[in-house]
């Protein structure tokens, strides 16, 4: 079945006017019990903050077999997209980190850089769409409203904070049953993109956001850590705050053309996809085994290159109550519907 997804070749601006209808296709169960941030849900599968515009993309996707629907980071004010191309397929295996640069590709070959800037539509259209969407949406699935501050120049951190704490407080009024603050996001050069890497910073806006939010479950994302100090300082300083830590959110690389030149002036740009699968999954581990996270009983969210049952059961493994899925389910828009059928054929047997 050839279903619509998202056009790389078209503007933000397209394809947020352009979101395909929901569909009715059979979505297999998904064995065993679920939940997440404490909310009972069929699978554990989700989609990221990212492929999902807005509200009509998450009604698409929620027909298509995920069960928690992440809407793209939504800001104080409106900001427009950087310009195409918004998605630049790259050649790369499993990355690790360090800033490698990485050639264009001209075909999708699982992999692709991301430069969005976290564009967003004014708050009263945005809010005035989470809350339709929310009132459409299954009561059995989740959405989670993905927001981010936008600082402005002079500005404290305690601004910044309240500016976060500002846009979680609008969408738990607008109905989401999750908030989530983007700590990470490697497209933009100012802090707002990089809280994750100064953890007293981001444990201000964590308790700003907590205080304006009450007990909504509410979750931070983050980029890509790899030091077992830097895992300790970032839960010790977000554990009293928040519900879970959803990683990672890509893995920053340079991207150039064939004959040398670089693309977007020089600048890294987050690679998303495949190649990010094994940096997460291990991510993911050291989260789980640091004394701190599971003292904390922090959830946490798989986010890297799922595209399989396998994928899921890795992160699961590996500590994950949750994994999510943005590139694979923009290339393939079947694929949880694939997983689930996959996770239902090879269901484990319990012990007699
Ligand atoms: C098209 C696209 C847009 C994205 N926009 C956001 C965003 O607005 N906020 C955010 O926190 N992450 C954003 N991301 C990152 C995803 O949430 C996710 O962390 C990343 O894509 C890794 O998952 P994947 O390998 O399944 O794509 C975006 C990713 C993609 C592909």
């Amino acid at each position: 079945m050839h279903l619509p997804r998202y056009d790389p070749s078209r503007t933000y601006r397209w394809n947020y006017d352009h979101a395909p209808a929901p569909v009715e296709v059979e979505v297999p169960d998904c064995p065993g019990e679920w939940s997440f941030c404490g909310c009972r849900v069929g699978s554990p599968l989700g989609v990221p903050a990212g492929p999902l515009l807005n509200g009509d993309w998450v009604l698409y996707y929620a027909s298509l077999g995920f069960d928690v629907l992440t809407y793209k980071t939504v800001r104080s004010s409106a900001r427009e997209c950087y310009p195409l191309p918004n998605l630049q397929p790259v050649a790369t295996d499993q990355l690790s980190g360090g800033h490698p640069t990485l050639p264009t590709t001209p075909k999708m070959q699982g992999s692709w850089a991301v430069s969005y800037g976290m564009p967003s539509a004014t708050p009263d259209v945005w809010r005035a769409d989470v809350e339709r969407t929310r009132d459409t949406l299954d009561r059995s699935k989740l959405l989670s409203v993905s927001v981010v501050g936008t600082i402005e120049d002079g500005w404290s951190l305690e601004d910044l904070a309240a500016d976060y704490a500002r846009c979680a407080k609008w969408a738990v009024e607008s109905g989401a049953d999750v908030v989530e603050t983007n700590f990470s996001c490697p497209n933009v050069s100012t802090c707002d993109g990089q809280l994750y890497q100064q953890p007293e910073d981001a444990a201000v806006v964590a308790e700003t956001v907590r205080q304006a939010v009450g007990d909504v479950p509410y979750l931070a994302k983050i980029g890509h850590v790899t030091s077992p100090d830097d895992a300790d300082e970032l839960v010790e300083a977000l554990r009293p705050f928040v519900t879970g830590l959803a990683m990672t959110n890509s893995v920053a690389a340079v991207v150039e053309h064939s004959d040398g030149t670089t693309m977007f002036d020089g600048q890294p740009r987050g690679i998303c996809g495949d190649a990010t699968r094994h940096a997460s999954v291990t991510q993911t581990r050291l989260f789980r085994n640091r004394g701190a996270a599971r003292d904390a009983a922090l959830e946490l969210v798989g986010v890297g290159g799922a595209s399989s049952a396998d994928h899921v059961r890795d992160y699961l493994d590996a500590g994950a109550s949750a994994v999510h899925v943005a590139t694979a389910a923009m290339v393939d828009p079947l694929v949880a519907v694939r997983i689930r059928a996959d996770l239902a054929a090879n269901v484990t047997p319990s012990p007699t």
